[in-house]
């Protein structure tokens, strides 16, 4: 894993997928390969002038049954970036309101011939579902408690940035990992690349057989957090929970909340990240979220549109291939 890119398959063989369905299932060097992708895009995002007609003429579908500030704004950046025609569907304003099925919304945008689908969906297992009935590339942006493979490549892509490696580092999940997305996806990916992942939660939050995932799991988040290159907060997510989960926010924060006082106790160094949205003052505290030089939430965001212009772009190279265009 010390040199990565020369370990690739050659062509099209580096990534073989026609979907970005989860981590789950992906090589480490697959993994690499998107990372890598997105490094070129990295600078080119900087400049001034930020438009490449790698995907013109090319139709993305960005249908999100979910809200999205983050996924769906970099997508459609990372789509327009390279030069594709991007259509948002919000599922708010369309028939799903009118009863339509799932299946039928995926016929009717097959039937518009997309090239691409970004989807995200409440369910687990829909992206999946869609990613069986349609013609095109599916791109997951989150689906149900199942994965967020893109969150995890642009929390890898960050991590990376800010280290230099994954390889060796210790890194902290903390949060409600029952019923997060991203935390899965992360550990797999993490894992994948030969990180140290340690897990934290009460245990209402912690999900059953963890250790199953190679983490190490913690209730105590002090003891977590020791020697730890990278700490990554997760969000209460009240709007999946039924019932009580946590005895009050108060107590939450008091054990499980990043706080400045909490951070001072840890190695000098440790990095912050959030995939957000935040709950400031619960999970994380402004005066730590907003650190110049230890968080990388804004960070975060900045590799998120990099690495969905990586994702589009390899996984539409089919497409272009098979219309002779590249
Ligand atoms: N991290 C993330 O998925 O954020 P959004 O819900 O804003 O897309």
């Amino acid at each position: 894993m010390t040199s990565p890119a020369s370990s690739y398959p050659p062509g099209s063989a580096a990534f073989p997928h026609r979907d970005l369905v989860g981590i789950g299932g992906l090589a480490p060097h697959e993994l690499l390969f998107l990372l890598d992708e997105a490094e070129q895009w990295v600078g080119f995002n900087r400049l001034s002038q930020k438009h490449d007609d790698r995907l013109a003429g090319l139709t993305i579908i960005n249908a999100f049954f979910e809200n999205s500030t983050r996924t769906l704004l970099s997508f459609e950046i990372a789509g327009k970036r390279l030069g594709a025609d991007v259509v948002n569907m919000h599922a708010g304003q369309s028939s799903i309101k009118k009863g339509e099925t799932l299946i039928d919304t995926a016929m009717t945008l097959n039937a518009m011939h997309a090239d691409a689908i970004v989807i995200r969906h409440g369910s687990s297992g829909a992206v999946q579902l869609i990613a069986d009935k349609v013609d095109c590339p599916v791109l997951n942006a989150g689906d149900g408690q199942h994965e967020h493979p893109t969150q995890a490549l642009l929390d890898a892509l960050t991590i990376r940035h800010a280290r230099g490696r994954i390889y060796g580092l210790t890194v902290v999940i903390c949060g409600d990992l029952l019923h997060s997305r991203v935390a899965r996806s992360n550990i797999l990916c993490l894992t994948s690349l030969g990180a140290r992942v340690r897990v934290c939660a009460p245990p209402a939050l912690m999900p059953a057989a963890i250790e199953q995932m190679k983490v190490e799991p913690f209730h105590q988040f002090d003891k977590a957090l020791e020697g730890a290159d990278v700490v990554m907060m997760l969000r209460l997510q009240n709007e999946r929970m039924e019932g009580q989960f946590i005895p009050s926010p108060r107590e939450y924060r008091h054990l499980y909340g990043l706080t400045e006082e909490r951070l001072a106790r840890t190695c000098p160094d440790t990095l912050v990240m959030h995939p957000g949205p935040m709950n400031r003052g619960i999970e994380i505290d402004s005066n730590v979220a907003d650190l110049v030089d230890r968080s990388l939430i804004t960070r975060q965001v900045e590799m998120g549109v990099a690495i969905r212009m990586a994702c589009l772009d390899v996984l539409t190279r089919g497409v272009r291939q098979v219309e002779g265009w590249q």
